[in-house]
């Protein structure tokens, strides 16, 4: 019998607490899958009183007998990857077997060399606060069809020829257009070899793999690593990562097919961040906007800049249960709004007058849009204790209500606290 196959994606801007989830589901599935994005994702586990952050690998690396899976959808930079992997044999917390895929791409030093260039010329209307960690240079040569994939640098004569042709138009452009240094052919030679040789041993063809396992009755939990609004099609333009975070994306950047997804899992945050620039309806400057961002500790994972902090946004969010086709909804962080007085959140924007109750992902549209709020009371008690849903305060019960309703997803996990098992459970 076929096994389950179900995806977590991220409804907001990322940072939703999707590491914590997927490491949260250690037990219940058998296969973690990372389909898209790469280092400039940062997947936050909190085991005890150690903090690990994914930026690369899955988060179901740290339980026994799993097996972990990076897809032909990653852009993987194999220098932090082995660091990644190192700081995590050190912690003896490296306790899944981890694949990759022979099609993912392989981050060059080139394209992060590329990528500060071009931000900088980009005009100062159009800065994007990208991560720097490469990625959207590198899938630029994914399209181009002038990238190396991993299936390249395992075969030196393969990298030699490929990196020849490659690094001559890489400096011509460094050089000639944006004003930089030349990078050594055999620089980047010997470290792509070094990398080919190191991980060597993982690589395979992870298609093949999975889909065997899936028929053998394997089940598989998707990872989409940034979020819905961050989707290169469905997010808000230019402001967006260069992948497809969403469901769909976890078909293409594994090679699983549709109709074998059973169900997906959205998680949202209970309230607004966003990284980076870009539109953001409901962002408050200062005031709760402040306290939203030193209560949950709302720094980067990957870059430590501050995130940008607000009321939750309906709007958008039953805009992205639709692009995701969400069937439950995990919402993480309800602790953090304990003891705000009242709690807003965005039911529509007022854009030249005209209210508008759907969203819309042009960011010009978005930078206009003025939030209409309804507000409820809040709640006083601490609620990092509760493990059902009946011993949380009224008002804080009636706030997942009211995202239930906006959403008519149901909600089906709530977190109330960063720690395994911080979670209340409503009926998985
Ligand atoms: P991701 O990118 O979606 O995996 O999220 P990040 O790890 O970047 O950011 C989420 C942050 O919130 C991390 O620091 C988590 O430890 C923390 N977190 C996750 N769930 C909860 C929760 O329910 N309550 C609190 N207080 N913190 C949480
Ligand atoms: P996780 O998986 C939050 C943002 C960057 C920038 C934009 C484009 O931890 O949720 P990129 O480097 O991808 O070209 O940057 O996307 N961004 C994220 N914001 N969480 C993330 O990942 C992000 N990954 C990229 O800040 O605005
Ligand atoms: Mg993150």
């Amino acid at each position: 019998m076929k096994g389950r196959v179900e995806a977590i994606i991220g409804a907001q801007w990322g940072d939703e607490g999707k590491g914590r989830v997927i490491d949260e589901f250690g037990d219940r599935f058998d296969i973690f899958a990372r389909y898209q994005g790469g280092a400039n994702a940062g997947h936050t586990v909190i085991v005890d009183d150690k903090k690990i952050v994914f930026h690369s690998l899955p988060s179901g690396m740290l339980h026994h007998g799993k097996l972990c899976v990076i897809g032909n959808g990653v852009v993987l930079d194999p220098e932090l990857l082995l660091t990644e992997l190192r700081e995590l044999q050190e912690k003896g917390m490296d306790r899944a077997r981890l694949i990759i895929s022979r099609a993912a791409h392989v981050v060059m030093p080139y394209h992060k060399v590329l990528e500060k260039a071009q931000e900088k010329f980009r005009g100062k209307g159009y800065k994007l606060g990208t991560t720097n960690k490469g990625i959207s240079p590198c899938y630029v040569d994914k399209y181009t069809r002038s990238g190396l994939r991993f299936e390249d640098i395992i075969n030196e004569h393969k990298l030699r020829s490929k990196l020849e042709g490659i690094l001559e138009e890489k400096n011509m452009i460094l050089t000639r257009l944006y004003n930089e240094s030349p990078i050594a052919f055999s620089e980047v030679f010997d470290s792509a070899r070094h990398w080919g040789r190191e991980l060597a041993p993982y690589i395979a063809d992870t298609a093949l793999e999975i889909n065997e396992a899936i028929n053998n009755g394997k089940s598989v939990l998707l990872e989409g690593a940034q979020g819905t609004l961050l989707d290169i099609d469905h997010g808000t333009y230019p402001y967006v990562t260069s992948s497809s975070p969403i469901s769909a994306g976890g078909c293409i950047g594994m090679g699983i097919a549709p109709k074998s997804i059973d169900r997906v899992l959205a998680v949202v945050k209970s309230y607004s961040t966003r990284l980076g620039e870009g539109p953001m309806p409901t962002e408050v400057n200062g005031g709760i906007g402040k306290y939203l961002r030193e209560k949950g500790g709302e720094y980067g994972s990957t870059t430590g800049r501050p995130r940008r902090c607000g009321w939750i946004d309906m709007v958008a969010l039953s805009y992205s249960m639709k692009i995701n086709g969400a069937d439950a909804i995990i919402i993480t962080k309800l602790d953090v709004l304990t003891g705000i007085d009242k709690i807003k959140y965005c039911t529509a924007y007022e854009v030249d007058d005209n209210l508008y109750h759907s969203f819309r992902s042009e960011f010009d549209f978005l930078f206009e849009a003025k939030p209409i709020y309804e507000e409820i009371p809040g709640w006083s008690e601490d609620i990092s204790e509760c493990r059902r849903f009946e011993e949380l305060p009224l008002p804080a019960q009636n706030y997942i209500r009211i995202v239930e309703e906006h959403c008519k997803v149901p909600v089906i996990f709530i977190g109330v606290g960063p720690q395994r098992h911080q979670l209340i459970d409503l009926g998985f």
